[in-house]
């Protein structure tokens, strides 16, 4: 069957942003003229595409915008799923727009509306992204390797005055339902634990570890906690699980934060130092990307245009090992990359209790 010609295309930001998005959105854009298109910026993620809202990209309207952080097109978690027609306007607007292709900026909820829209005639191709890490099929995702620097450079910054006033320091980072990022920076950042969704840390342990180091001397803990990270209670007094607060936000998506300072009230019960908190939060998010982050963002969002060129629709572009390969999107929608076992084993060796 002849393929059609493609003219114009849509792209889009979807979910939280993170630092890389513009980089990509630049990519997108230019390879796409390349291939002689004309390129519709989709404003505020498939909000602007149920609402018809977008502006049209030239070369020069993404000029200058490869170290900005944040996304030049807005960004929701509105979910078209869950809105009644929602997919029915999207079609309908896409066909008015003369859409033969929409780039998708996204992470977990991005891929599951890309992967129901795609079964409903949408032409899609995705382009991870999100701090978490947490998408399965491709290594990395844009903005990781940056909200992991952010962590780092706080965990190094926080370490000197912990030192200085003999503090336990819990530093609660994100990552949803993985712990990519804390047991990223943990490592990098020379943390004492690290606190994941993955890996139940019992309560015990954790104490031990900062009492045993006191004895050898070193008064000062840094303790890294992913926003959903497993504690498991298992004192005198203190028995059960710990988990974080939720709440949820007007998209009906969980929102988690809080663990740090719910530890922080159980281990002051059992030991004598001084324990403080830092809730890093969308710190994490905000700012220029890391230059990995920008040749990440800059090499999927070539290769996103090249699938659509190709006519891949209902496929992500992903990097696997150092190559850039294209996998469909029923194989990664709806799933979670959790940390690797292996990884986090790494952080373990550097457990002394
Ligand atoms: O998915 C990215 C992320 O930053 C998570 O790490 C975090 O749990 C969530 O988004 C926070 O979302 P929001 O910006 O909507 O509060």
């Amino acid at each position: 069957m002849p393929k059609m010609q493609i003219q114009r295309i849509g792209v889009l930001t979807g979910g939280g942003d993170c630092p890389g998005l513009n980089a990509a959105i630049r990519a997108v854009v230019r390879r796409s003229l390349r291939h002689g298109w004309e390129v519709y910026g989709i404003l505020e993620g498939f909000y602007g595409l149920m609402e018809g809202k977008v502006r049209n990209l030239t070369f020069d309207s993404v000029s200058g915008i490869l170290p900005v952080g944040g996304t030049i097109l807005g960004s929701s978690r509105i979910n078209p799923l869950a809105q009644q027609e929602g997919i029915r306007k999207i079609l309908e607007n896409a066909e008015e727009m003369g859409l033969d292709g929409v780039i998708a900026i996204g992470g977990e909820g991005t891929l599951r509306i890309a992967l129901a829209l795609h079964k409903a005639g949408l032409p899609v191709v995705v382009v991870p992204k999100t701090i978490d890490n947490d998408v399965v099929g491709t290594d990395f995702t844009i903005g990781f390797d940056t909200a992991v620097h952010v962590a780092v450079e706080a965990i190094d910054r926080l370490t000197t005055t912990a030192e200085s006033h003999n503090r336990v320091m819990l530093v609660e980072v994100m990552g949803r339902h993985a712990g990519w990022i804390a047991t990223a920076a943990g490592i990098a950042g020379g943390a004492e634990a690290i606190l994941v969704p993955e890996h139940a840390f019992k309560l015990s342990e954790l104490v031990k570890l900062i009492e045993g180091r006191r004895l050898r001397g070193r008064r000062f803990s840094i303790v890294v906690v992913s926003e959903d990270a497993k504690v498991v209670l298992d004192m005198a007094r203190l028995k059960g699980a710990l988990r974080s607060p939720t709440r949820k936000d007007e998209y009906g998506e969980v929102k988690m934060g809080g663990i740090a300072e719910l530890l922080a009230s159980k281990l002051r019960k059992v030991i004598d130092s001084d324990v403080r908190t830092v809730v890093l939060g969308h710190v994490q998010r905000g700012g220029t990307p890391t230059a990995y982050d920008r040749v990440l963002a800059t090499r999927l969002g070539v290769f996103g245009a090249d699938l659509v060129q190709q006519q891949k629709f209902g496929t992500m572009a992903a990097l696997q090992g150092n190559r850039l390969v294209s996998v469909p999107l029923t194989k990664t929608a709806g799933k979670v990359k959790k940390v690797d076992p292996e990884f986090y084993k790494i952080s373990q060796v550097f457990q002394v209790p």
